[in-house]
């Protein structure tokens, strides 16, 4: 652990911890003010008199809007621990905020009241040139965090394609992007942290110190604590990628059709004899009847690609309308896959929005959509997905398949447990304020359902970093991390924050083990 002792004043500490100043155990007198309890430490904070207060609790998703009691904007690993220590004195729960891009604005508390601790001031990036490892701010957002480590070294991490995204809720709850079936999802690329925790402990945390801080971060941070700094294992940035895409509208003019294209592509992302880690692609289709197919093969040979790899994705499909292939280098392909939004992020004062609900669905590799599944999504999107009440999208990304890195990790290695992904699926419907929640919900639940048609759905599950908040606790303890990731979560989390002060609405120990089995 470090000093922490020496270097906060250590009475004040202690009279913080002191029976007398912790709230009553049934919370009915809070003794401690938390106003008064930062300014004891000196903790930079703003609260609803601020004038930028709207700006600063602002989310990304518009449609989940909760009002903090206050937010802290912490400079140093001690101003992060009196935050904590304030915040569980004066029973307020706490959320840590990085690029606040969470799809249920969970970085604002998932309800009203609660204490943020907003890490933009944390967005150092340095690689250390002989290890390869980056050491990177917990506030860091994905867009700087790739040209950084570019800049310092051509180096390269696994992550998202949104460079708004921060590292903090992104790299703790998975992190894919095309690079992924190469190196891993960006979790999987975290050597170390530095982290708070309940008690205001800083520690650094690595596989044998503090491991199952290690392993709880790495899949649940939001339950355990905040990570101020990650410690990354990078990589060499590719030479070369290629950027493909073939659009193929016409295979939805028939759900049979469309269901046996999957079926064919399914048998030959197995195949190793055409696909390896370095192959990586999303299918996209939405409520106007597209339907694409588009991704990357890094360092893959052009000719090789177009003649073999290619015609072998596309082999079960109809011909394309257009399709293309281009070799980009690295920070090229990554600002070709931002939409139009440049990598490079304003340190503070970012300001864009959505206003949005998305569900996601994971299929597992040991047993992969049937026929009866598949038709039963297609029928759906090419019947009742054409009359929705609201603009939706559908992406399906490939996580597993032939070499992909992201299921080599044991299931029980992190939080993260998701080992045996095949397909993942996003579906999103964003509408400009007021989100026509009444209508647009149930559609989604409808469409994500439909890919169960007439089955129990006991082999899907949900990625950790698509957040769903219409899900229960119990039901991401089942479906994102399973029983038994749950019960080794909930005792650590009984050991770690008996008090449940890093609180969202899904949060591990909001529901206790027997009711997440039961049933
Ligand atoms: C436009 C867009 C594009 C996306 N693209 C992708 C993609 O390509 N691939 C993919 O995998 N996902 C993608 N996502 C999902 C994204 O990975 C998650 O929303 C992610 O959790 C956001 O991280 P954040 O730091 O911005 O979020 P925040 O809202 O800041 O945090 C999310 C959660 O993590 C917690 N948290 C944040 N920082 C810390 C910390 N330092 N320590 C402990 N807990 C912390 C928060 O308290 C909160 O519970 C995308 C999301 C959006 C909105
Ligand atoms: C905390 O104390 C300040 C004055 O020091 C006061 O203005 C504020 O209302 C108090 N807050 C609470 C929640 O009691
Ligand atoms: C809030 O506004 C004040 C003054 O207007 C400024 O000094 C401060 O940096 C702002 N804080 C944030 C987090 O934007
Ligand atoms: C949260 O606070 C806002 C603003 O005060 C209020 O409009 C809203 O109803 C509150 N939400 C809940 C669930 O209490
Ligand atoms: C690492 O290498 C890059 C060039 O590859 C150089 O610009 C940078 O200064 C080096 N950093 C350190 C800390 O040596
Ligand atoms: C990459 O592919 C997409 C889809 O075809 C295309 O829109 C984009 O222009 C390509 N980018 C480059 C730089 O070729
Ligand atoms: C869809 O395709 C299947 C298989 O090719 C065919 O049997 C069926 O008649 C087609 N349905 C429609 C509505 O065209
Ligand atoms: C895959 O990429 C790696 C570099 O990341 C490269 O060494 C390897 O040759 C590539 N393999 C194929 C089959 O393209
Ligand atoms: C993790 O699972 C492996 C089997 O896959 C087992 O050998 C190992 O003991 C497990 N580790 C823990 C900590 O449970
Ligand atoms: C969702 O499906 C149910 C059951 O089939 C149906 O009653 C309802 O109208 C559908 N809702 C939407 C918005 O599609
Ligand atoms: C669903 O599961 C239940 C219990 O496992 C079983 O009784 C039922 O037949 C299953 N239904 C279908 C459609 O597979
Ligand atoms: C805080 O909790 C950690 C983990 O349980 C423990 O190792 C540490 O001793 C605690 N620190 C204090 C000051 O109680």
């Amino acid at each position: 652990m470090y000093s922490l002792l020496t270097q906060l004043a250590a009475g004040v500490l202690v009279l913080a911890f002191s029976a007398s100043a912790l709230p009553a155990s049934d919370g009915s007198s809070l003794t401690t003010n938390v106003t008064n309890c930062l300014n004891s430490y000196q903790v930079p904070f703003e609260d609803s008199t601020s004038s930028n207060w709207t700006s600063l609790i602002t989310p990304y998703n518009l449609r989940l809007f909760w009002y903090p009691a206050i937010v802290t904007l912490p400079y140093t690993p001690q101003h992060v621990s009196a935050s904590v220590i304030c915040a569980a004195a004066a029973g307020l729960k706490v959320q840590a905020k990085s690029g606040g891009h969470s799809y249920a604005s969970y970085s604002s508390g998932g309800q009203n009241g609660s204490l943020i601790v907003d890490l933009q001031n944390f967005n150092g990036v340095s690689v250390n040139n002989a290890t390869g490892i980056a050491t990177v701010g917990g506030g860091v957002r994905l867009g700087n965090l790739a040209l950084d480590i570019y800049a310092q070294g051509q180096r390269a991490l696994p992550h998202g394609t949104c460079p708004g995204v921060g590292i903090g809720g992104h790299f703790t709850h998975g992190g894919y992007g095309h690079s992924s079936r190469l190196w891993g999802l960006g979790l999987d690329t975290i050597v170390a942290l530095d982290v708070v925790l309940a008690n205001g402990s800083y520690i650094h945390v690595t596989p044998t110190q503090y491991p199952s801080i290690y392993f709880a971060m790495r899949g649940a941070a939001d339950s355990f604590g905040i990570a101020v700094n990650f410690y990354l294992q990078t990589h060499p940035a590719p030479w070369s990628v290629i950027n493909f895409s073939a659009s193929i509208p016409q295979v939805l003019d028939n759900a049979t059709i469309v269901t046996e294209a999957l079926l064919g592509l399914q048998t030959t992302v197995a195949d190793p004899s055409y696909i390896n880690g370095n192959i990586s692609f999303g299918i996209y289709t939405d409520s106007s009847g597209a339907f694409s197919l588009s991704g990357w093969c890094i360092e893959c040979d052009v000719s090789t690609f177009n003649s073999i790899t290619f015609p072998k994705l596309l082999e079960s499909f109809p011909p394309p309308s257009s399709q293309s292939a281009t070799p980009l280098g690295w920070i090229d392909s990554l600002t070709n896959l931002a939409n139009g939004e440049a990598l490079n992020v304003p340190l503070y004062g970012y300001d864009m929005h959505d206003t949005f609900y998305a569900k996601s669905i994971v299929t597992k590799e040991a047993a992969p959509p049937t026929h009866a599944e598949w038709l039963g999504f297609w029928t759906f999107v090419t019947g009742p997905g054409r009359s929705a009440p609201n603009p939706w999208y559908s992406i399906i990304n490939l996580y597993g398949g032939a070499g992909s890195q992201i299921n080599v990790p044991p299931a029980n290695a992190s939080a993260y447990s998701d080992r045996d992904a095949l397909w993942v699926f996003q579906n999103y419907a964003s509408h400009a304020s007021p989100f026509p929640t009444s209508t647009v919900v149930p559609f989604l639940d409808n469409l994500t359902s439909s890919l169960a048609a007439g089955n129990n759905a006991t082999d899907f599950g949900i990625y950790l970093n698509y957040a769903d908040p219409d899900l229960s606790a119990r039901q991401v303890a089942r479906l994102g991390y399973g029983t038994s990731t749950y019960e080794r979560l909930l005792a650590i989390k009984r050991r770690v924050d008996p008090r449940d002060v890093f609180w969202n609405p899904q949060a591990v120990g909001n529901v206790g083990l027997a009711e997440v089995m039961d049933g």
